[in-house]
């Protein structure tokens, strides 16, 4: 393989492996600041004992994933001047602006706030300790927006001019206000609610199920985890379905991928399974849904959707000769994990909500329901795969790019890179990223089990 491919496939695994935290952390820095709003709002003694425990208890759990976020998103930034040095070079001017910002006005609100938090219980007063988690969510919420920026921009480039072989930027208005960051932004955001979410139901019923002691305060935490997953599965369903009908005029080759629409139709229809043939530019089979792609681009049963076929002969006309087409295969089967797995999200909140809101009593009975919560976190892994399928159809939907229209990524990787060097870095980034999360995981494990939340002081 060569240096290409490798650092391709570096990139990728240390993005996926850095976004299983993130999500943890912007979705639940909120809750656990929701937690100590009611804490702070809550009222007798043995309450509030009671739900500051669970305030530290699910803080603890946003610390150890936080710390695993940080560790991982700095190893992200030296990419840039280890393999992609042509990159850096092309699009520093821009790049630098939003990753500049993020630094200085989100990560030092949310590193300064946390370690505030962390060490102000007892020395601050309520409000103001409470108001601390507020600023951490604030921070890391922000973070991300500013990292979408400059990603958006890797998909659909606005407010630069090209000077002596450089992208340079004419306005940072114009890149924050990119169509594609409220697509992309909300996206992520939801997805983080989501994400959270879910980590604290099987959480709540896992120790529903083991743990006599704290039952009680975790079918209450259950209730409100599960309005808070709610709110994150329609808000990513709903964000997903707007963003891909910005696609349309946004970047109609990925959303034509994604849907393998290989002929422009009016009105098109939905493939519900394809068997794809990229080489010969077609599906070989297919199971379709007359009229739904285009009733899912256009709100209405007439309309076109534009297909590879045409895109790639356009692209040929604008960009000169080549192959704009991306992996249509991937791309399709993905968005069905990711939409599949957000319906599935959807009815086991709805189960939830269904057994914290109206059988609170019978699953803390012992009885089998009861005992059968003890095996809800074998679904933890589903909203981890649909957040990284869903990073895939992002940037494999773009290529052959990197920035879309003006760098291809064959173009962007550092020119004396040998395929040697970065085997060398993959290995050691992939064995160490392993043995930090065998770690992290053992730790949180170990804690949530020996964690109890009683109404006694420590
Ligand atoms: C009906 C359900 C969904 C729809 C219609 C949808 C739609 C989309 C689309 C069109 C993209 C590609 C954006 C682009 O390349 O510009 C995307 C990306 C993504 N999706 Fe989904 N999605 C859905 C469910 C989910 C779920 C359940 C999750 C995770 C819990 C998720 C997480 C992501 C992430 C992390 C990305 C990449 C980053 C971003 O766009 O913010 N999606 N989704």
């Amino acid at each position: 393989m060569d240096a290409l491919i490798l650092s391709r496939l570096q990139f990728a695994i240390t993005t996926v492996y850095h976004f299983l935290f993130v999500p943890v952390t912007l979705g639940l820095s909120i809750f656990v600041a929701l937690l100590e709003t009611w804490y702070v709002n809550s009222g007798s003694y043995e309450e509030r004992i009671k739900l500051k425990k669970l305030v530290k208890f699910f803080g603890t759990i946003f610390l150890i994933n936080f710390a695993m976020g940080v560790v991982t998103g700095i190893v992200q930034e030296f990419h840039f001047g280890m393999n992609w040095s042509e990159y850096a070079r092309f699009m520093g001017d821009i790049f630098g602006a939003p990753l500049a910002l993020e630094a200085l006005t989100a990560f030092f609100i949310e590193s300064t706030f946390i370690g505030v938090w962390i060490f102000g219980w007892d020395k601050l007063s309520e409000k103001c300790h409470c108001l601390c988690i507020w600023l951490v969510a604030f921070g890391s919420n922000l973070s991300a927006f500013w990292i979408l920026v400059a990603n958006s921009f890797m998909q659909h480039p606005v407010g630069y001019e090209i000077q002596d072989g450089r992208a340079v930027m004419t306005s940072l208005f114009d890149l924050i206000t990119n169509r594609y960051v409220l697509g992309e932004y909300s996206h992520a955001f939801f997805a983080g609610m989501t994400t959270a979410g879910i980590l604290v139901i099987v959480t709540c019923a896992w120790k529903i199920s083991t743990d006599e002691v704290s039952r009680e305060m975790f079918v209450r935490t259950l209730r409100r985890a599960v309005l808070y997953s709610f709110v994150g599965v329609m808000g990513v369903m709903g964000s997903g379905h707007m963003h891909a009908q910005y696609l349309a005029t946004g970047n109609p080759m990925k959303l034509a991928s994604f849907e393998a629409l290989w002929e422009t139709e009016d009105p098109a229809p939905f493939a519900v399974v394809a068997d794809i043939n990229q080489a010969a530019g077609r599906n070989d089979s297919e199971i379709t849904i007359p009229y739904l792609f285009t009733f899912m681009v256009h709100n209405s049963f007439s309309g076109e959707v534009k297909g590879i076929n045409d895109l790639q002969r356009e692209a040929v006309e604008m960009y000169g000769p080549g192959n704009y087409i991306p992996d249509v295969r991937g791309m399709f089967w993905s968005f069905r994990i990711m939409v599949g797995t957000g319906m599935l999200l959807l009815g086991i909140v709805l189960i939830m909500g269904l057994l914290s809101f109206f059988f609170s009593e019978t699953i803390q009975k012992p009885n089998c329901l009861r005992c059968g919560l003890k095996f809800l976190p074998i679904i933890l892994p589903l909203p981890f795969i649909a957040n990284s399928v869903g990073w895939y159809i992002m940037e494999a939907g773009r290529q052959p790019w990197i920035v879309v229209g003006l760098q291809k990524t064959a173009q962007a990787v550092s020119p004396n890179l040998s395929s040697g060097e970065v085997w060398l870095t993959l290995i050691g980034f992939t064995g160490i990223y392993l043995l930090l999360a065998v770690v992290a995981v053992f730790t949180a494990v170990s804690f949530i089990k020996r964690t109890k939340i009683t109404e006694e002081l420590e």
